[in-house]
């Protein structure tokens, strides 16, 4: 349907974009513009992750904790604590059963249910807060399967509630730096991503550390594909504009044999113990591969079981040039080539990035980065949560919002298909039902 209208008024998307005629986010926005003086929270799952949000949430103008829930009463107990040492009344804690986070979402005095519990529970959680008239922010990934990705956007647009992911790596200096360089042309057309999520997480299955999340250990016994694809996405999508203006068609996935995990295993705890024993059905490493419908492609990398140390790989291609977040290099055509003959016929030679990395500096790091100091990963923590609160408060929809949640999150469940089936390729589907061609490009940086 919008593809008549821009053919109708005889615009491409682009051109739209200049006149202002867009649909912008905030059209598109379940909330519309509301205004709100503090924003009223209720939180569910006050675990590393939870506890970690809280601290960053509890740093913010215009933020209130009405409401915490966890079924660990002592991690309650820590995240009431909190509230209350920064100078808050103690929260009402709710922890009787595995799902008291109803009742939670049921109270009058909140705004948003957050939500940062083990994988399983965030669909049902986000969904009941929205249909308790709740806005929600979920951990990643929002959802597990396809069935549940439809759910989430279409309770969202029913209830007319926000669903926002809490994908903090969309957040990372390097990653806006990026996305302002593509905005300023620098690197032509975009034409290819590439990024994974490739950490070592065997102590943290094994529960063999303090900081364990033993519930990550069951996916990987029972599921082969890539099960954690939303924190290279989240950047890619930025830059590719994905969901404004492009769409993920469909993927590819292959993964390696597992072996690793089991090596680990006969190594910490015998050859006799059942974990040692167990066949891993998750590949030790997967890619998948997705083409746009304006033709461009995707690499994600996911590998969670192997020795390796955390890689933060980052790598865009585009019609004018290249940028290699682990080389910490660019190329630009015409500016980067060394040597004889016209510009852009010179020797192809990487330039340092300190240059760009100055020129293109987003302007939400310029000017928070003060704020930001000390947060998780590097500061990325404290900059989702400043953005999805200031957007709330302003009545603006948030930078990630469910037809996002929904994408992102979609590529695990498809994976898992294409691995299965010897790498078929996977339909990807539209959550947008079309939007994506008149949706206006995220801009993290608008309103510092
Ligand atoms: N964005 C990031 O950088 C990042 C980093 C770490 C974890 N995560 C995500 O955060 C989530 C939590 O991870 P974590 O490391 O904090 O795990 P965790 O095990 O430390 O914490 C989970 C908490 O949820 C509680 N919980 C479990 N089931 C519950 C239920 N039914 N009702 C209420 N509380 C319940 C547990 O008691 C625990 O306190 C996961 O989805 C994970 O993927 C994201």
């Amino acid at each position: 349907m919008e593809n008549d209208m821009t053919e109708l008024i005889g615009l491409d998307r682009r051109d739209l974009l200049k006149t202002g005629l867009s649909i912008t986010a905030a059209a598109y926005s379940p909330l519309g513009a509301q205004q709100r003086e503090s924003i009223r929270i209720g939180f569910v799952g006050t675990g590393g992750r939870g506890t970690s949000l809280l601290r960053n949430l509890l740093k913010l103008d215009g933020v209130r904790v009405n409401a915490l829930c966890d079924i660990n009463e002592a991690n309650l107990a820590r995240a009431q604590k909190l509230v209350a040492d920064a100078g808050q009344p103690k929260p009402e804690g709710y922890s009787k059963s595995e799902t008291d986070w109803r009742n939670l979402c049921e109270r009058k005095d909140l705004d948003i249910v957050f939500n940062a519990t083990p994988w399983q529970w965030h669909t049902p959680i986000a969904v009941a807060a929205m249909k308790a008239g709740k806005d929600t922010a979920t951990e990643v990934p929002a959802a597990l399967t396809v069935d549940e990705c439809w759910e989430l956007v279409e309770t969202s647009e029913k209830t007319g509630r926000h669903c926002a992911m809490l994908e903090n790596d969309c957040y990372y200096r390097e990653v806006l730096m990026i996305l302002t360089m593509i905005r300023a042309g620098v690197l032509g057309e975009p034409l290819m991503a590439e990024a994974g999520y490739l950490h070592d997480l065997r102590t943290v299955k094994f529960n063999t550390v303090p900081h364990g999340e033993p519930w990550r250990l069951e996916p990987t016994i029972k599921r082969n594909g890539n099960l954690y694809p939303t924190h290279p996405m989240g950047p890619m999508a930025w830059w590719l504009d994905i969901n404004r203006g492009d769409r993920m068609t469909y993927l590819v996935s292959m993964s390696s044999r597992h072996a690793a995990m089991k090596e680990f295993a006969i190594r910490e705890f015998g050859p006799n113990d059942w974990r040692s024993k167990t066949d891993y059905a998750l590949g030790d490493v997967n890619v998948t591969l997705i083409r746009t419908e304006e033709g461009k492609t995707i690499t994600l990398w996911f590998n969670t079981n192997s020795p390796r140390v955390k890689e933060h790989l980052l790598r865009i291609q585009g019609t004018k040039g290249i940028f290699n977040s682990m080389m910490d290099r660019v190329f630009v055509e015409g500016r980067s080539n060394r040597g004889e003959g016209e510009n852009w016929r010179g020797r192809h030679d990487w330039e340092e990035s300190a240059e760009y990395r100055r020129q293109y500096d987003s302007k939400l790091w310029k000017n928070m980065e003060e704020q930001a100091r000390g947060a998780g990963h590097s500061g990325v923590d404290y900059m989702q949560l400043y953005r999805l609160v200031k957007n709330l408060r302003e009545g603006r929809p948030p930078d990630i919002d469910v037809y996002d949640a929904a994408a992102w999150s979609v590529l695990s469940p498809l994976s898992e298909v294409s691995v299965a089936g010897r790498s078929k390729p996977v339909d990807i589907p539209d959550f947008t039902r079309g939007k994506w061609k008149l949706r206006a490009p995220v801009d993290p940086d608008a309103i510092v």
